[in-house]
């Protein structure tokens, strides 16, 4: 049986997205399966992520992929801030919405189904673009990255995080393996990833690393 492509499967394979997301949004599984797979600390992934909780009013956020939600977690109830977490996944954006309802931000979070490649957004319609663990997921990496920049106003700001390649032989097989199953695209190494983010036009990049995970923050 032909594997399917990455697209392929994040977009129609409900039991990759839902195991997925089931593991992601519990803090104790998400921190042995980063230490396992990855040598890296999740904390510093849920710090990063929480920091939405501090966006001035207004803020016009975008999170792609948002998956099932998790970034919703640094929301607060009634934060002033207009949300739209986008994702090509239905299943992911059924759990994202459920997500925002138990969290009571449900009424600043919009949704939409996109492809991270080609998003239906104006140029500069977003102060803040998160993209938390998607990147590595992509056939074309470094495409996403100017669509993303795109969609950022000039002086916004993208925090993101994804699994890079060349800090481990463990880490590297287990990234070969997900992108035979087609759960991985293509994974670049901490110098790929900050070229891919200099070509699509971001000045101001910090890359930080836990294990083989990628922390940046771009502007
Ligand atoms: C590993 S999950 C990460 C989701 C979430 N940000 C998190 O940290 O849990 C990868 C996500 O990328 C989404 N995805 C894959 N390809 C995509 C594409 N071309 N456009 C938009 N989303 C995509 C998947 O549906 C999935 O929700």
């Amino acid at each position: 049986m032909a594997v399917p492509t990455t697209r392929e499967r994040w977009e129609r394979d409900r039991l990759v997205a839902t195991a997925y997301d089931l593991v992601v949004e519990r803090e104790a599984p998400v921190r042995a399966a980063g230490k396992a797979l990855w040598g890296c600390d999740t904390r510093e992934l849920f710090r990063a992520i929480d920091r939405i909780g501090s966006a001035p009013p207004g803020t016009r956020v975008l999170d792609v992929p948002c998956g099932g939600g998790v970034a919703l977690r640094g929301l607060r109830p009634g934060q002033d801030v207009d949300y739209v977490a986008a994702d090509l996944s239905p299943t992911m954006l059924a759990r994202a919405e459920a997500m925002a309802r138990r969290r009571g931000v449900a009424d600043r979070v919009r949704l939409e189904q996109v492809d991270i490649a080609a998003l239906p957004f104006d140029d500069g319609a977003f102060d803040l673009v998160q993209s938390y663990n998607g990147l590595h997921c992509l056939a074309e990496p470094a495409d996403a990255l100017v669509e993303l920049r795109r969609v950022l106003r000039p002086g916004g700001e993208l925090r993101m995080t994804c699994v890079i390649a060349g800090v481990g032989v463990r880490q590297d097989a287990a990234i070969r393996t997900l992108r035979r199953l087609g759960i991985f695209g293509v994974v670049g190494t901490a110098r790929d990833l900050e070229w891919w983010l200099r070509s699509a036009g971001f000045g101001a990049v910090t890359i930080r690393r836990t294990g083989a995970l990628a922390l940046v923050d771009a502007g």
